[in-house]
């Protein structure tokens, strides 16, 4: 059964505004990216996604394809971005069978709540690895497909009148704000999206010139996510959300809308740029993540409740 629209994108998109075009998405599988991709395949896009989890990858893309029909959507499992070979391979198959990548998000992530001493030098190595290798690895495997998108659909200069084939050669990095002001427990996570944004910049000067965009989405706390369950403790939702500045958490839609709007033309002179969608919930500090009864939870050593992925604290 198709999804309703409503619930990963407004009504403000033409349809087949991304006809023709091929999105690639690493964590293409989870909660946020699936909208994402959903939405461009809705708006006329085909889509490759990848993912470590064989079935719930290929289940995911049989299921994005219900939004369009005739959608390809292409889901490859046993893909791991901190394997630049994985990665690689799928790439391969995604151009060999769709023809080729017009746009990427780099959304794969690893994330748990964990003090600093908590955390084992390999939990911090790993989310390095997933979120920071891993994004420069998904960048590494597509650019060259990117360029080419670029080349063929770019703006033109003289004129600025858009390609008559639509857009074409943008990445999307998908990170967080937790680095913004601090978050306890989320050093780890915090540390690798500082660098996902400081590579994305580094993309649009070096590949601006080639016609590229790169942009971040940061998405804020977004309701009925792996995010959410797993930085914050189920029986205080109500209560963190009645305290966001808006009243509520996001929805996967603000974020595919946001995404939508960057790879379209509306975002074409849009680069090096962060986008945070998050309701302006960081500027409330932390936004309730791993903030629960700080500092004395810190102290105690106890294990975080009702939340995913739970470990148990070590002092
Ligand atoms: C402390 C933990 C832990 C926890 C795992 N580890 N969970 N340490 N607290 N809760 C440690 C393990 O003990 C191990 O270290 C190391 O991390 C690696 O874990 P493994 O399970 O061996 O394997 P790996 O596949 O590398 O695990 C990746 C992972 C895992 C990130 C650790 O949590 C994972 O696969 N997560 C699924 C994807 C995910 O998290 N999605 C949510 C993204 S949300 P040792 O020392 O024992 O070997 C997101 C939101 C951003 O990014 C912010 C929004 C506001």
């Amino acid at each position: 059964m198709p999804l309703e629209k409503s619930s990963y994108l407004s009504d403000t998109w033409k349809d087949g505004l991304f006809k023709n075009k091929v999105v690639f998405c690493t964590g293409g599988a989870g909660t946020i990216c699936s909208a994402q991709v959903r939405a461009l395949v809705h708006l006329g896009a085909n889509a490759c996604i990848v993912g470590r989890n064989v079935e719930k990858t290929e289940k995911a893309a049989r299921d994005i394809a219900t939004a369009r029909a005739g959608a390809k959507v292409l889901g490859i499992g046993a893909v791991d971005v901190r394997s630049l070979e994985s990665l690689q391979g799928a790439v391969e198959r995604c151009v060999s069978e769709l023809g080729a990548i017009d746009y990427v998000i780099a959304g794969a992530a690893g994330n748990f709540l964990a003090s600093i001493n908590q955390i084992s030098v390999n939990a911090f190595k790993s989310v390095m690895e997933i979120d920071v290798q891993g994004s420069y690895n998904t960048l590494k495997a597509t650019i060259p497909h990117l360029i080419e998108s670029a080349q063929k659909h770019r703006v033109d200069s003289t004129s600025l009148k858009p390609s008559p084939t639509g857009t074409g050669g943008r990445i999307i990095f998908v990170s967080a704000t937790l680095h913004y002001t601090g978050t306890p427990f989320q050093a780890h996570v915090s540390v690798a999206k500082a660098g996902i944004d400081a590579l994305s910049n580094s993309v649009a000067l070096e590949f601006g010139p080639l016609g590229v965009t790169s942009n971040v989405i940061a998405p804020g706390p977004i309701a009925s996510t792996e995010g959410l369950d797993r930085l914050l403790p189920s029986d205080k939702l109500d209560k963190i959300k009645r305290s966001q500045p808006l009243g509520r958490f996001g929805s996967v839609r603000d974020i595919a809308d946001a995404t939508v709007y960057l790879f379209a033309d509306t975002g074409s002179y849009v680069s090096g740029q962060i986008l945070v969608v998050d309701g302006a919930s960081w500027r409330i500090s932390s936004a309730g993540i791993g903030s629960s009864d700080y500092p004395d939870f810190l102290l105690s050593g106890d294990t975080f409740e009702n939340v995913k992925g739970k470990k148990k604290a070590k002092l």
